[in-house]
């Protein structure tokens, strides 16, 4: 007879929980009702235990705490429910001022906003921007630039070769040649790349980036050199900047010339990074050598011309004030992270 009425109350109770839903004050009545600390049903049940005979007790009491765990379970699941919904329909429980999860940005290199920069600057005076290969060949890379199987520049204390002949070019000249050997003049191109050198401390990186300039016409002369590379310099440092060019050597160009700035950090007065001297070497330069022309395929009677080539990231370290070169190839995001 006491299962009869425990097996009611359990069907009341779910009908009841049912009916109430996910609304929270129903389902608050139906626990009073059901399991209420002073009146519960609950209560009533277990004090009827005690006046039931003896052998009837213990079918009651296992069935009774079933109920219970039963009652007590489904009552704690409907409230987790309850507070999942308040929280997400809730607005005020969404504290719109806190600040949101953060979308990392990338940010560009140094290296690649000055060689932007320069880029630039070229395409407005109407060069193109071109490339080569980084595995290069013995004759691009010094034989038609008229380095000889004796200079020291193909010492393999420098050069990194690659089996079956070649090898990682140590400078962006080599592209000077195998534009000229595939186009006729008038040239106008910059060439920025990367380049290999067996080297490395502060100021050398086995692989470091150069930009190379070269234009062929008829008539060019010095002078066009002199006034492109001020315009050039010009307008990556600004007006300011003196240019000043001395006598060099390079086996590809005749005359030749390295080029200095004065020194933007301290306006030739002289400080630790022109090591006092007030200037910057910045770029090296020169005419085109005949040899190269003749090497290349291209009349050196009916045209003259003049190349150059700057090193990007000694310019990237100038304009960031990075003291390392090779802290540009690190990866360490904190640094690039400043660019961003
Ligand atoms: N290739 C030279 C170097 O790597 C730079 C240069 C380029 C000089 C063009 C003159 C003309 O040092």
């Amino acid at each position: 007879m006491g299962t009869t009425r425990l097996d009611k109350v359990r069907a009341d109770f779910l009908t009841d929980l049912e009916q109430a839903g996910d609304d929270a004050e129903a389902v608050e009545k139906v626990r009073i009702k059901f399991a209420g600390r002073r009146s519960g049903l609950l209560l009533d049940l277990t004090a009827a235990l005690r006046e039931l005979p003896k052998e009837e007790k213990r079918d009651y009491g296992r069935a009774l705490n079933e109920l219970k765990t039963l009652i007590n379970t489904k009552l704690a699941e409907v409230k987790v429910q309850a507070n999942a919904a308040t929280v997400a329909t809730e607005p005020s429980s969404v504290d719109v001022t806190l600040p949101g999860t953060p979308v990392p940005r990338g940010a560009q290199h140094p290296v690649h906003i000055v060689r932007r920069r320069i880029e630039e600057i070229f395409l407005r005076m109407g060069y193109d921007v071109e490339a080569g290969p980084e595995a290069e060949d013995d004759w691009h890379n010094f034989e038609a630039l008229n380095i000889p199987p004796d200079h020291p520049a193909r010492d393999d204390q420098d050069t990194f070769y690659l089996p079956g002949g070649f090898l990682l070019r140590t400078h962006t000249s080599p592209v000077q040649a195998r534009v000229m050997e595939s186009r006729k003049p008038p040239i106008r191109i910059i060439v920025p790349g990367r380049v290999y050198r067996r080297d490395s401390d502060l100021r050398h990186s086995p692989m470091f980036h150069q930009i190379e300039g070269l234009l062929v016409d008829e008539g060019i002369t010095f002078g066009n050199l002199k006034a492109t590379l001020e315009t050039f310099l010009h307008a990556l440092f600004s007006d300011d900047v003196e240019v000043r060019l001395r006598p060099g050597y390079f086996p590809f160009t005749e005359p030749s010339a390295e080029v200095d700035i004065s020194c933007i950090f301290c306006d030739r007065k002289g400080c630790g990074v022109c090591s006092g001297s007030g200037w910057i070497e910045i770029l090296g330069s020169g005419m085109v050598d005949p040899r190269v022309f003749e090497a290349v395929g291209v009349d050196s009677e009916r045209y003259t011309g003049f190349a150059f080539g700057l090193g990007l990231d000694r310019i990237a370290m100038l304009v960031y004030g990075i003291p390392d070169l090779r802290q540009l190839f690190a990866g360490d995001q904190r640094l690039t992270r400043q660019f961003a």
